[in-house]
């Protein structure tokens, strides 16, 4: 298993935009257009934005380049790559365990992804037959809350999201994976800015550019920061060896910076697309609130699409899109595991595809379930949460383990490593200097201090 070559057994991207082009629809998914306008609303806007943008720039990229880095190197399954590198730079091998606790993330994030991808595929059917179109606003909410109170309909639609994902990964990266994204990444991208447009027009324009970039720092708490930088992990894909499996199908020619910087600006111009699309909205019926919750984009753009000349085909294919995208980004939660599945069990990549795809289904249930029977109120640092054991897997993922894993990533590439080898797989040049500063220091100086003054050590 030690031995490695400079192709991974699992395949290789055709070429560097395509290994752009899969990051990118990794890191593109829900984390953007649902996750990122919900939060933002929840913890009071321009500040949370801040520490964001802030966490992408000097956390985000240089973990990314890490990630590529390390993949590249190992060209194996992030366990697998974690314990040769540690090997070959003289290292304990439990750094492998970045690459089983990185797994245990990717599932437990698959299995409450899958069911809100879930929604937007109900919310295809929902918008294509005109549903939204003669309820008013009042039996948009409506539509929203008997969707997520009946979890049998959310167990079907999680099943097929489940299933769609598993045909995907057993197909392999190459085939299943490059064609999807290289047509449909640019069309969601159209989609949004004719939402932007409309949002333009509603008369709250400037009102959303206000929340979103104009920062109160009274409303940063700790917990709002925490979230801040647990999400600048999340929409990255970071944190658990996703991107690192990505970057070990990454040619050896292909510059690990300039892709890195490429994703990171796309998936931060996409979130903000997003935010500017739905505040407006938001802010245009007095009966919607920024803090709706993990509803906020199924309570608003419906109402848009409602309105707005075309909206029946608009909201369709915006929903569709959203699928989509969350598509490309649900396999890379998955794909850790099961090229592990393949290289230490022998399996073959459609058994191991089928076996993580039930687990994952499984977990599902779980998060199926927050939204009616086993729902209940607890207070996370200031803000509190409606949903259950959905909010505490997404509250553990995404502000412990990510940053956790992210660290670790950090500290091994910066500290472990030999400086001759990440020179050489880098070939960064002058700019080597800045990001060994970012990687060594900054980054994980931030995501400790964050972590410290949560429980108020500093
Ligand atoms: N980044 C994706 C999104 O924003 C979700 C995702 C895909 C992810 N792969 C990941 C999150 C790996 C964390 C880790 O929707």
């Amino acid at each position: 298993m030690s031995e490695v070559k400079n192709v991974s057994i699992h395949g290789q991207w055709s070429s560097r935009w395509a290994f752009i082009l899969a990051a990118t629809g990794s890191a593109v998914g829900l984390g953007n257009i649902w996750k990122f306008p919900y939060i933002t609303g929840e913890y009071g806007g321009g500040a949370f934005v801040l520490v964001y943008l802030v966490s992408v720039a000097l956390i985000g990229i240089p973990i990314m380049m890490a990630e590529v880095m390390l993949g590249r190197r190992g060209r194996q399954s992030p366990i697998n790559t974690m314990r040769y590198l540690a090997k070959a730079e003289g290292r304990h091998g439990i750094w492998s365990w970045i690459g089983w606790m990185g797994v245990l993330a990717g599932f437990l994030i698959l299995s409450y992804y899958s069911v809100i991808a879930g929604w937007a595929l109900a919310y295809v059917f929902r918008t294509g037959s005109g549903a939204i179109q003669a309820v008013g606003s009042a039996g948009i909410r409506n539509i929203f809350t008997e969707l997520v109170s009946d979890p049998e309909r959310l167990l079907a639609w999680h099943t097929i999201f489940m299933v769609m994902t598993m045909v995907v990964v057993a197909r392999g990266v190459k085939n299943g994976l490059e064609t999807a994204v290289r047509y449909l990444m640019p069309a969601l991208l159209i989609l949004l800015l004719i939402l932007v447009g409309y949002a333009m027009n509603t008369g709250h324009f400037y009102e959303a550019v206000d929340f979103l970039f104009k920062p109160d720092f009274s409303k940063l708490t700790g917990g709002a920061i925490l979230t801040a930088m647990g999400h600048a992990f999340f929409t990255l894909s970071l944190g658990m060896g996703a991107i690192m499996v990505y970057g070990s199908y990454l040619p050896d020619n292909a510059s690990i910076a300039r892709t890195s910087i490429i994703i990171s600006i796309a998936d931060t111009a996409v979130a903000l697309l997003a935010g500017l699309a739905i505040f407006p909205i938001v802010f245009s019926f007095p009966e919607l609130s920024p803090g709706a919750g993990p509803g906020l984009i199924f309570q608003t753009l419906p109402m848009a699409f409602a309105q707005m000349p075309g909206g029946l085909i608009f909201g369709t294919l915006f929903f569709i899109l959203i699928v989509v995208a969350a598509w490309t980004s649900s396999i890379s939660l998955i794909e850790p595991a099961v090229a592990w599945l393949i290289e230490n069990r022998g399996m073959t990549r459609i058994m191991a595809a089928v076996w993580c795809g039930v687990a994952t289904w499984l977990v599902g249930i779980a998060t199926v379930l927050s939204f009616s029977k086993w729902a209940f109120d607890f207070n996370f640092l200031g803000t509190v949460k409606h949903n259950g054991v959905f909010d505490i897997l997404d509250i553990l993922t995404a502000n412990i383990m990510l940053p956790a894993g992210g660290f670790l990533i950090a500290i091994f590439a910066g500290w472990m490593m030999k400086e001759k080898h990440s020179r050489e797989e880098l070939a960064l040049g002058y700019s080597y200097t800045v990001w060994q500063f970012l990687i060594k220091y900054i980054a994980p100086a931030l995501v400790l201090v964050v972590i410290l003054n949560l429980f108020e050590v500093i």
